[in-house]
């Protein structure tokens, strides 16, 4: 039988891991965006957020007298996969990083919800508080990135219609 502190340990550890696995693609984005400066932006601004989401997980994790683990690439399923998608060069690649960032935002609003719902039943009421924070974070990156889709597309298309480079 697997306890609540030991379960709510295993949840915050992949959230933490999570996080790791979104900044590491958010930074290798932000270097390649120079013909989406919006975009850039948001990222950048998400990036400042992230490192502080990371923060409290690291927090949370040290009250529960434990402490992040070290993450193996790949191996944090849908996160992993996605990071491999923000890598391929290709024309289209701004579309696909899009897409992928859309897809990580909304799965890291699932991963805290039910983080916060497993926090709760720990009775870990300050780091609730934190989380709370952090998901309202990134229902406000969904929401940028998803407004981002159709502005990211037009300068696409036109930069690709011109015969210039849209990749990034
Ligand atoms: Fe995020």
């Amino acid at each position: 039988m697997t306890d609540l502190q030991s379960t709510y340990v295993t949840a915050l550890k992949n959230t933490h891991a999570l996080e790791l696995q979104a900044l590491q693609a958010m930074e290798r984005q932000v270097e390649r965006l120079e013909r989406y400066p919006q975009m850039k932006a948001i990222l950048e601004a998400h990036i400042e957020e992230t490192k502080h989401q990371r923060d409290r997980l690291a927090t949370a994790l040290d009250g529960q007298g434990s402490s992040p683990s070290s993450v193996k690439e790949g191996a944090l399923g849908i996160a992993g996969n996605l990071a491999a998608i923000f890598h391929a060069p290709a024309q289209d690649e701004i579309l696909k990083n899009l897409y992928a960032d859309h897809a990580l935002e909304n799965y890291e609003i699932a991963a805290y919800r039910s983080l916060i719902a497993i926090a709760e039943r720990a009775g870990d009421t300050a780091s609730v508080t934190a989380f709370r924070q952090s998901l309202a974070e990134e229902e406000s990156m969904a929401a940028r990135v998803a407004a981002q889709i159709e502005p990211v597309t037009a300068t696409y298309l036109e930069l690709t219609l011109s015969g210039e480079t849209a990749s990034r």
